[in-house]
């Protein structure tokens, strides 16, 4: 069961001070009781969940602990206590965030309904504060892997946009993590505690785009029996990302370009206009500019939405976050399979990093989760890669070989009598039957190409 909560009981009146922690006591909270102002801002340890706090008190009145508690503590819960001939300055004080008063004599159940909807509150508060914590832990910066020059510029990028409501646009192909890269725009920013709408333009019929991003108004077209907010209103507070935003309708295209313009916005079939409070990111795998010139994308809403471009390396640019990678998701999905590898045979680490990455970083994470089902611990070997990799690697080698790359007959004599060499360890008797000469020829031969057998002469 949870800890009793926490209440402090500030009066400098002994009989009020007993009573009052006596009630609450006996609605099962814990209780500390001070004295006077000086007493309760000396205070130390256990912080409380709300505060009685009495307005009228000799030395430091409530007024002034209030403002020092508030300083301290925001999100603690300060009750005032007032005689009722003082009800101007207990108004008074609401204002400087006192959550509410009550006048003396205190009413038994009007003190304890308000102490417990403020403790409450509180609890609220605090787990909201940690879900917070948690969500940007999930989604921050930090969640992103990969040192690679590339994307430590992404990471510059991403930090100099955190602490303003700049539009922001992520480019790069599809499994490239810009998705990723919106939230850990939104969960880095002031923006953290309120909503991350994501909308997937390409996701969203034409005819249905409007009201989806921008709400409607009921009777606004046949079916609407409602009205209903979009996705922008729902956002309010927080970041919206517009996902594939070169697939909006030139409809919804045009309705953007004025909500940014204007920084509010009125619903299908609406007349109200509704303030804005929200940050666009948008994001697309295709060339947006290209989108432009073709007619397809307007201009200047191209302009309003690309205000700070990012863009992200496709992952065969980037091989060298391949091993970083492959460890987070070895990680991530260890619990999936049961058993922990911990280690990647060279081999499967090759086909990994010759891989071309069409998919990008989603396909990698896929082939990490596909191959650890079939895995054992603790080694991740190469077979138990999806065969394409392999088979891509092998025709790779063939492709070598092939009428690709023409060589000369001296060329490929060179090469057979090294691969002879290598194969029979430095035996140049074995070579020259091997390859149907003489050992006289053999030796003119390495003389010609520059060859030394890897071991002595026999
Ligand atoms: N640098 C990275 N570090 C860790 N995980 C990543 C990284 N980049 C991408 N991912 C993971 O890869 C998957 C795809 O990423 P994301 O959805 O952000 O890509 P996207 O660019 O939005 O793709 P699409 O264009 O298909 O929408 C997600 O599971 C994401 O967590
Ligand atoms: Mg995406």
């Amino acid at each position: 069961m949870a800890e009793k909560p926490l209440v402090w009981i500030v009066d400098d009146d002994a009989a009020i001070r007993e009573l009052l922690s006596f009630m609450v006591a006996e609605d099962g909270c814990r209780v500390e009781s001070f004295l006077s102002g000086a007493e309760v801002l000396a205070a130390s340890g256990a912080k409380p969940a709300a505060v009685l706090l009495d307005l009228m008190m000799p030395e430091i009145d409530g007024v002034e602990v209030l403002k020092e508690l508030r300083r301290r503590l925001p999100a603690l819960p300060v009750i005032i206590l007032t005689a009722v001939s003082d009800i101007a300055r207990a108004v008074e004080v609401t204002k400087l965030g006192a959550y509410d008063y009550l006048t003396k004599p205190v009413d038994k159940d009007r003190l304890l309904t308000t102490l417990r909807r403020a403790v409450t509150q509180h609890s609220l508060e605090q787990e909201v504060g940690r879900l917070r914590g948690e969500l940007a832990e999930r989604y921050g910066l930090r969640t992103i892997v990969g040192s690679s020059a590339a994307m430590r510029k992404v990471y510059d990028q991403i930090e100099r946009v955190l602490e303003s409501d700049i539009t922001v646009f992520i480019s790069g192909e599809s499994g490239s993590g810009k998705e990723l890269v919106a939230k850990a725009i939104h969960y880095g920013s002031l923006r953290a505690g309120g909503p991350f709408v994501d909308v997937n333009c390409a996701a969203i019929p034409e005819g249905l785009q409007e009201s989806e991003l921008f709400g409607h108004e009921k009777g606004a077209f046949t079916g609407a029996h409602a009205s209903h907010p979009g996705k922008f209103e729902q956002a309010a507070g927080g970041t919206i990302l517009l996902d594939e935003v070169g697939e909006m309708s030139p409809s919804s295209q045009a309705r953007l370009l004025r909500v940014l313009q204007e920084r509010c916005l009125t619903r299908v079939g609406g007349t109200k206009t509704i303030a804005l409070d929200v940050r666009v990111v948008s994001s697309s795998n295709r060339d947006l500019a290209q989108l432009v010139g073709e007619g397809r994308f307007r201009q200047d809403l191209y302009y309003r939405l690309v205000v700070f471009p990012i863009e992200l390396p496709p992952l065969r640019r980037r091989r060298e976050d391949i091993p970083a990678l492959v460890e987070h998701f070895l990680n991530k999905y260890a619990g999936d399979a049961g058993r922990r590898i911990t280690r990647v045979e060279p081999a499967a680490l090759e086909l990994l990093m010759r891989h071309d990455w069409p998919g990008n970083v989603r396909e990698l994470e896929n082939v990490i989760h596909r191959s650890l089902l079939v895995a054992s611990a603790p080694e991740l070997k190469r077979d138990d890669l999806p065969r394409e990799l392999a088979a891509e690697r092998d025709r790779a080698v063939l492709a070598d070989e092939g009428p690709g790359e023409l060589r000369s007959l001296e060329e490929l004599e060179r090469q057979a009598i090294e691969r002879a060499i290598d194969h029979f360890g430095g035996n140049l008797s074995d070579v020259a039957r091997q390859l149907g000469i003489g050992r006289s020829t053999l030796y003119r031969k390495l003389e010609q190409y520059g060859l030394r057998p890897a071991k002595g002469e026999d």
